[in-house]
This record gives C-alpha cells, sequence and structure tokens, in this order.
C-alpha cells in the first residue's frame, strides 16, 4: 500500500488527458490539451491516447434475441498522433472476425492475452494516415454489459427484453472501443431489432417503433464509453414537455407518467444551478425489475429501476441524481474510476441542491443525514483505515467496482458540503457553475479540481483552508471529525416516537401520521438489530410494512425480518428477492441471511430460483457471496 505522502509524490507527475472534441469550439484555457505530453493511463484501459484516438463511432449492428449476440460492425474514425504504428481498443469476449481499412484492404490486427477484468486488448495496424477502419464483431452469450429478458421477465410479459449496462468497463463486452473515461467521441448507429419491438439509445431517440425494425441513431455530443447504451423491447414514449418525456413498457407508462410528473421542473431547476443542460432531449427509460442499479446516467436517456415507482413520487431523488449527473459525469467526467468520486460525490451534492429546490429544506436535510448514515455504515465494513474510505481510490489492478461504494458518494457530497458551509453557498455556486462551463466534453483528474479549489476557492494557508483540511478528505481513511452535522426537526420528531416505542408505546399510539417515506427510514432504521416477534407483529399490524409499496421502506424492513425470524413476511421476503435485481437491495439482504445456517440454506434456495432473473453484475455479486 503506498502511503500518503508517496501517493502525494506520485500524484505530482500526473495530468490529465484532455481529448479536444472534433466538433466542439476550442476553449483558451483548453488551447494545447492534444498534446501527447498530456496523456495520463488509465489503469483499467488498453488505449493509448497519447498514440492514437478513436474520435467517431458508427455502429452497424443487428440484435438476435435467440442467439443472445448481437453482430455487425464498428466504424471508427480515428485520429493516429506522430509515428504511431497502431491503434489499440478495449474488448472482453468479443468475437473480432475481420478488420478493413478505409480502402477495403483487410487490416494486420492481433487480440493480445486475456488480462483480469480488463479482456484483451485489440491492437490494430495502421499508418499515419489512416483515418477510419471497420471492425467486423459479435459479442459472447457472457457479455457482462447486455442483459437479454425473456417476455416472463418483464412487466408486459408478451414480448423480449435488451438493455445495456456499460459502466464502469464493460462497454468493451458489447463494442470493441477505447473504453476509458479519459476517451471522448461522437456516435451514429444502425439497430436491426426484431420487427414490432422499439430501440432506444443514449442518442437522438424514436418515440414510435419503426415498421421494419431498423433503427437509426444519432449522438453529436462527444461521451466516453461508458456511456455508450442501447435498449430494446416494446415501450412506449410519453412527452412532459418539449423536452423531457418517459419511455416504458404499456403496462407500466400510467404509473411512469404519474411518478415524474415533476421532471421539467427538476430540468428547470438543475439550469438555474449550474448552467444550461447541453445534450438537447432529456428522457427517462423504466427497465425491467431486474436492472441492477437505481440508475443510469445514460445522456439523453436515464434508465431507471422501476422499483422507484411508488406510486407517491417520494424516490424521485433518484431522477435528480441522475440528472444531475448530465453536468458532473457526462459533461466535466471523471479522468479515471480513481476519481470516481468527480463523478458521484458532486452529483450527490447538485442531486441534493436540486431537491431542495423543488421540495425545500426539511426535505433536503432528512436526505442528507440519510445519506451520513449510510457513509457511517459504509466506513464501519470496509473499516475505517481502508483505503477504500479514501476519496481518491488506488483501484489500479482491480476490479474498478471495488470501489464503487458510497465513500465516493457521501464523504465526496459531504466534503462540498463543509466547503460550502466554510465558504458560502454563493461562492462555491459561482466557481462550480464556472467549473462545470470551464471543463465541458472534458475529463477531470482529482488533482486538477484541487489545484483549481486552491487558486480559485481558497487560498491555501487561510484559516478556512485548515478548517476543511481537503488532504484530510482526499487522500485520508475514514470520516474526518469535521464533517457538517445536519440538523433535521422531522427527524426528531421521529427518534422521538422511536424512544417512545423503545419505552413500551404501542405501535399504533405512536403518532406517525405526518410520516413520509424518508421518515418511516429514519423509523425502521433507529429501531434495535433485534426485535421480538412481538414487536415485529404489532408494527406490521399497525403500518403494513410487509405490504409497503415503497422498495427503499421494504428493504430496511426486511433487515428486520430476518434477524426476528418473522416468517409471516417471508413470503414477500422472497417475492422481492426474485423479482427486484437491483444490487443495492438484494446484495445486503442475501448477505444477511448468510449470518446464519438456516439463513444461508434459505438463501441459497431463493437464489436457485432468482438467479436467472439477475443481471450478470449482480450474479457475480452474489454468486461471490453464497458460494
Ligand atoms: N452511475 C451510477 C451507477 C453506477 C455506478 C453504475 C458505478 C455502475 C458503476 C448512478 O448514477 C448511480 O449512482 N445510481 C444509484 C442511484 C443514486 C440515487 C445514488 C443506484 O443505482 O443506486
Ligand atoms: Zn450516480
Amino acid at each position: 500500500m503506498l502511503n500518503r505522502i508517496a501517493l502525494l509524490a506520485s500524484l505530482s507527475f500526473l495530468v490529465c488527458c484532455h481529448q479536444q472534441p472534433a466538433n466542439l469550439t476550442s476553449h483558451p484555457a483548453r488551447a494545447g490539451s492534444n498534446l501527447k505530453s498530456d496523456f495520463m493511463k488509465d489503469p483499467h484501459s488498453f488505449g493509448r491516447p497519447d498514440e492514437a484516438v478513436v474520435n467517431h463511432l458508427d455502429l452497424n449492428i443487428t440484435v438476435d434475441f435467440d442467439k443472445k449476440m448481437l453482430s455487425g460492425t464498428a466504424t471508427c474514425d480515428i485520429e493516429m498522433k506522430e509515428n504511431a504504428t497502431h491503434i489499440i481498443l478495449d474488448t472482453k469476449g468479443l468475437d473480432i472476425k475481420r478488420v478493413m481499412l478505409e480502402d477495403d484492404k483487410p487490416a494486420v490486427f492481433q487480440l493480445g492475452d486475456e488480462v483480469k477484468f480488463l479482456g484483451r486488448p485489440l491492437t490494430i495496424n495502421c499508418t499515419s494516415s489512416t483515418r477510419k477502419l471497420t471492425i467486423y464483431y459479435s459479442t459472447s452469450a457472457d457479455a457482462a454489459a447486455l442483459q437479454w429478458l425473456t417476455p416472463e421477465q418483464t412487466a408486459g410479459k408478451k414480448f423480449p427484453f435488451l438493455f445495456t449496462q456499460s459502466q464502469a468497463i464493460l462497454a468493451r463486452t458489447w463494442v470493441p472501443c477505447q473504453d476509458s473515461p479519459g476517451i471522448r467521441f461522437t456516435y451514429s448507429a444502425k439497430v436491426q431489432v426484431p420487427q414490432g419491438l422499439m430501440a432506444v439509445m443514449s442518442a437522438e431517440n424514436p418515440t414510435k417503433a419503426s415498421e421494419n425494425g431498423m433503427y437509426h441513431f444519432n449522438m453529436p455530443q462527444p461521451i466516453p464509453a461508458y456511456l455508450l447504451a442501447l435498449a430494446v423491447g416494446d415501450f412506449v414514449f410519453h412527452p412532459f414537455d418539449k423536452r423531457t418525456g418517459v419511455y416504458a413498457e404499456p403496462v407500466t407508462i400510467n404509473k411512469a407518467i404519474y411518478e415524474f410528473a415533476d421532471l421539467p421542473k427538476m430540468v428547470d431547476a438543475a439550469e438555474k444551478l449550474y448552467g444550461p443542460y447541453a445534450w438537447g432531449q432529456y428522457d427517462l427509460i423504466v427497465l425491467p425489475p431486474s436492472f441492477p442499479f437505481g440508475g443510469m446516467e445514460n445522456p439523453r436517456l436515464t434508465f431507471a429501476t422501476p422499483t422507484i415507482l411508488a406510486g407517491d413520487r417520494s424516490l424521485t431523488s433518484l431522477v435528480a441524481h441522475e440528472l444531475a449527473h448530465s453536468w458532473s459525469g457526462n459533461l466535466v467526467t471523471n479522468a479515471t474510476w480513481n476519481d470516481f468520486w468527480m463523478n458521484e460525490g458532486f452529483t450527490v451534492y447538485f442531486e441534493n441542491r436540486i431537491m431542495e429546490a423543488l421540495y425545500g429544506k426539511d426535505f433536503d436535510d432528512m436526505q442528507k443525514i440519510l445519506g451520513q448514515e449510510d457513509l457511517r455504515e459504509t466506513v464501519a465494513d470496509l473499516g475505517d483505515t481502508s483505503i477504500d474510505t479514501h476519496l481518491k481510490l488506488q483501484l489500479d489492478g482491480r476490479d474498478p467496482d471495488d470501489g464503487m461504494t458510497d465513500v465516493a458518494y457521501e464523504k465526496g457530497n459531504n466534503l462540498l458540503l463543509l466547503i460550502e458551509k466554510t465558504i458560502g453557498r454563493e461562492k462555491l455556486d459561482t466557481f462550480l457553475k464556472s467549473y462545470f462551463e470551464r471543463h465541458k466534453f472534458h475529463s477531470i483528474t482529482t488533482e486538477q479540481f484541487l489545484s483549481e479549489y486552491k487558486s480559485e476557492l481558497i487560498k491555501d494557508d487561510s484559516a478556512d483552508a485548515k478548517k476543511i483540511d481537503i488532504e484530510k478528505w482526499i487522500y485520508g481513511p475514514g470520516i474526518p471529525s469535521n464533517m457538517v452535522k445536519i440538523e433535521s426537526s422531522k427527524f426528531n420528531h421521529v427518534d422521538k416516537e422511536v424512544t417512545a416505542f423503545k419505552n413500551g408505546t404501542a405501535p399504533s399510539k405512536l403518532e406517525t401520521k405526518s410520516f413520509t417515506a424518508f421518515e418511516w427510514i429514519r423509523f425502521l432504521r433507529s429501531l434495535s438489530d433485534s426485535l421480538s416477534l412481538k414487536q415485529m407483529k404489532e408494527l406490521d399490524e399497525a403500518f403494513h410494512f410487509t405490504k409497503s409499496g415503497n422498495s427503499e421502506i421494504l428493504f430496511v424492513w426486511f433487515q428486520h425480518v430476518i434477524p426476528s425470524q418473522y416468517k409471516v413476511a417471508y413470503p414477500s421476503l422472497e417475492s422481492f428477492l426474485e423479482n427486484v435485481g437491483r444490487r443495492k437491495f438484494v446484495k445486503p439482504l442475501y448477505q444477511q441471511l448468510a449470518k446464519t445456517p438456516e439463513g444461508k440454506e434459505m438463501a441459497k434456495k431463493i437464489y436457485d430460483k432468482a438467479r436467472p432473473n439477475y443481471h450478470p453484475i449482480t450474479q457475480g455479486s452474489i454468486d461471490e457471496l453464497l458460494k
């Protein structure tokens, strides 16, 4: 393990790779950013942008549900740097059939040895005058980015469904590409799907199914490969206004229209905070329940889990989160996965600001407190000296997934909250607005941010700098003692009721009428880990947790159901685990079940049935856990 001094010393040599997108006007602050000396190696990509880069990708693929395979061509517009003799792309499990140069001559290429987590480098010989090459390829049956669903696994039960999940390093399992967040390209695509199905991408999208199953896409803004996305299935589109709307299966669309009605207001609020929305359209698509995440910020089209369709709009901060990524993440992107907090921490801060603008401070304070609790729990799990509790991660040679914890999200958010509290919101907002403008369509390292923080926000030896001690937050472990303390009168009330319950007041006598989802979550989280069966029964009879339609409430409730062995709720727990593939929910529940021998038996039985419904990403995590 590197100690902090060695780490800082080695960091001082790093500079970010700035690739100038071909179709954007140059910015003085970025002049010369294409120079070879700007190169920084991304430990999770074989790509060498100092030698050659892909500027545009043109996909021409067929989606075959029977073979569970994508096949076709990826044509790359490339830019060869001086004296470069080849270009290297990332692939994982791809069958590369041939590579052709512009003049239809076959190119010489080789697939290197498989490297754990990373896949195989595809090295294609070129000359400095090569501008274009076409790769003929198909995907493998176990491509981790792809989930092929049978009709039974969808809400409508009539048509199959396919969706991709490229973050963090899975784009390479469905497209040969330079799969690094530090490299951007524009793309276009021709996608043939079975007649009657609809296809959408992280691009300009159709709003109606085509006659023949052929779809054309264009993405004029440059994006990193992890934002490449495709969904194919039976869905319809409902517009909210000129630039926002939602796609969902016909049987889900009405629920979705109700749940996301505030979408236009969210985009307006976000723009008011940090500048114009840069991507034209902002739509959501509600995926089937096996989607392994809550949401994924695919540009122009956020992918969302149906588990946020609570029926009362109580879980829409997830939408604010994915929308916020349109600035932090998609517009200004973490240079490598070691800088993941630059995506997620900034996004949680921005998400909270959007929610505060729409629903007020009380709502926002509760959200912040729940976030701090998540952080404490994660740090306790990882150990408070673990390097995975640093904001700047050290994921070289490891699966980037290992670093994708609440630390990036909540410790990141809390650093920004501390800066806000110390220097004032206005000053931070001015900085953030100009930060997004200055770095738009580029990637950024933690160190670049740190240097701008020092030159533009806080003088190095000032009292404010000492108060914050930013290095401790970024390069140090655990939760620094100067984390902002958030007060919430709503939660104070919840805590009073929890105390009353602990002192013997019957659940039906508690004052819970005004509780919203956050208060219920706080309530359930504050109860002891070992509730008696009698207490469980009384709680359930008074508040009907087992029947809750809110996935977040169900999730905390099940965490009491398991240790108390409250069998009444087992069918509900089983059905939740069989239907929902959201890893944030299922992993902790299996983990908790696996703590006792009987629980582990039960977990294995449920998993046998549930596994086919899970995404390869979730399967990977649970396989590991129950082996
Ligand atoms: N970009 C993430 C999802 C992600 C992270 C996918 C890392 C793969 C690797 C997305 O923006 C996200 O953070 N989703 C959260 C919801 C959010 C409200 C915290 C999730 O899926 O739970
Ligand atoms: Zn996120």
